[in-house]
Order: C-alpha cells, then structure tokens, then sequence
C-alpha cells in the first residue's frame, strides 16, 4: 500500500498539482519511512499521536496497522486532508482535522508522540509550532522530525547552469513563504533552546546511481524525476508572478535535468541525505 499502490490511489484521487508532488513524494520515500520507524525502536501500542502536516497521510496509513489508540493527521490544506482521509479508509483509530500546526486545537498534553516530517522546511524555525507541539506533548513524549537538508545533495557530474538555476529559484520561492531547504542542520539547537532533551540526529542518505546504457537501473532515476518535475509543477505559476524565473529559462532547467538523467554518455550519480531527529519532552 505505501509504495506503487499509495501513489496509485493517491493520483486517483484527485488532480491537485500539489497532491500529485506530495504524492509522488510519499511513493519515493516509503521504503525511506518505513525504516526510519523501525529505527525509532518505539511502542505505538496503545499511544496517541499527533502527524503535524500529515499531507496525504502516508504516517497514519503506516502507523494505524500499529495498534495505536489513536492517530491524528493534522494539515492546513483541505485538499490534500480529503484524499488522506480516503486512501486511510474507515480506521476507528484514525482521524484528520484541518488546522495550522501554530495553533493546534488540541488540549494540553495529550499527545504521547508528534511526528512533523518534511514540515519544518515549510514553517522554518517556528517558536509558535514549537510551542504548540510543547504545549500537546505529555511530558516525556516522544518528538519526531524528519526534514530535508540540500546542501547535502550531491551530483556527478554536475546539472547543467540551467539546471542549477531552477534549483536555486526553488529555494527561493520556499524562503520567500518563510520555508528553508536546509532546515535539518538548524534543527537540534532550535529544540535544544526550546526545552527539549535527549537530541538524537541520524542521517539518511538515498543514493540514485545509473550507469550510462544501463536501462534496468533507470526506474529509480525516473522516479525521481517525476517527482522534482511534479514538485516544479506545482509552484511554476508563482515563480513566473514573481518574476523569480522567466518560462523559458523554467523550461531550459527542467528540460536539462531530463536530458542529464537520461545520459547515454556518462554515469549519473545523485545523493540526497534528510535526518531524522528525536527529543523528548523534558
Ligand atoms: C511536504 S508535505 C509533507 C506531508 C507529510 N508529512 C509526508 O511526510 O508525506 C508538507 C505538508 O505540511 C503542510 N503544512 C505546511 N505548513 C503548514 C502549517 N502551517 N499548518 C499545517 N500544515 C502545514 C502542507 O499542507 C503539506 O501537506
């Protein structure tokens, strides 16, 4: 369910340009996840959780099968909750609510664990998430985060300047709406001076490697792929609007990436590194 089928049900489900990239996006990272749980070497039995910006809700559809009192998947986009709410079925367990995560309508201390992944490059360092998630954690509980961390994204050879370029003017347009794409470093001294202990920080580094003329290793480097080109899709309005790229230099870029991934002439090696990061609330 968490690999071709999530995707599958998820496109299905609705043709939002936002969806499909979250979509794409909890298709290429499941096995990632589903990993990243096991190492948490945590007890959901019994627990109730919070998913802070839960998207398509792959956290509650992994999680629910974990004998949980309750799951929360929590998101300030309606769009994305009603398809998470259909692909998560009837689960008694479940539940979705449409909220900001600054100011979560929830009672105090209530959560045994928070999960946020790939939220904080959204709200960036955000003392009212921060507080809301201190104010809904019991004491003790478990705070999880996964986030991403572009400067640790590694290609050989190099994109082509085009390419770069829309890259770049990614990180801006993200910045420009208060996000950053290198939140992970920025993480465990934010939570350090908001009160939280025993910090554990674990990269996570997804290697995509094609040789040149080998077409069996090429799925990956695809996917990966459509993901970055769904992910442009959705925001490429609002880069033109805001004069951060021009269409044909948008088109330059992309086109470039395909051809680049796609090289019959050269290996391609790609590395992209998120974190996983723990605290407890003290
Ligand atoms: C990149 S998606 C990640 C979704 C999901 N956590 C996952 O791992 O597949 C980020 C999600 O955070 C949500 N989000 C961003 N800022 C938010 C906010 N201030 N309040 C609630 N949700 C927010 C977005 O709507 C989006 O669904």
């Amino acid at each position: 369910m968490y690999c071709g089928q999530f995707l599958d049900a998820a496109l299905a489900e609705t043709n939002s340009a936002d969806v499909r990239y979250i979509a794409f996006q909890s298709f290429l990272t499941a096995p990632f996840l589903l990993s990243q749980i096991s190492e948490l070497e945590y007890s959901f039995a019994g627990k109730t959780i919070c998913d802070a910006g839960t998207g398509l809700g792959i956290l509650p559809c992994i999680l629910k099968e974990k004998n949980p009192l309750k799951i929360i998947g929590l998101d300030s986009d309606a769009v994305s909750l009603k398809t998470a709410a259909a692909l998560g079925g009837n689960a008694s367990n479940t539940s979705y609510i449409k909220a900001d995560v600054r100011s979560m309508p929830f009672k105090a201390e209530i959560f045994d664990a928070i999960f946020a992944r790939y939220v904080f490059q959204h709200t960036n360092l955000s003392a009212s998430f921060l507080s809301e998630i201190k104010r809904t954690l019991k004491y003790g509980g478990l705070l999880i985060l996964i986030d991403i961390e572009d400067d640790m994204t590694l290609h050989y050879p190099e994109p082509t300047d085009n390419s770069k370029k829309l890259f770049s003017a990614y990180s801006r347009y993200q910045a420009l709406n208060g996000g950053d794409r290198n939140i992970s470093k920025k993480l465990p001294s934010f939570l350090s001076s908001g009160g939280f202990c025993d910090i554990k920080i674990k990269p996570f580094t997804q290697i995509f490697f094609k040789r040149k003329n080998d077409y069996d290793s090429t799925g990956q480097i695809k996917n990966a792929f459509l993901l970055l080109q769904n992910e442009f899709e959705s925001i490429k309005k609002n880069l033109f609007e805001k004069d951060i790229m021009t269409p044909s230099e948008y088109h330059a870029g992309l086109n470039d990436y395909y051809k680049f991934l796609n090289s019959e002439k050269e290996d391609i090696l790609i590395s992209k590194t998120d974190f996983l990061i723990t605290c407890v609330k003290k």
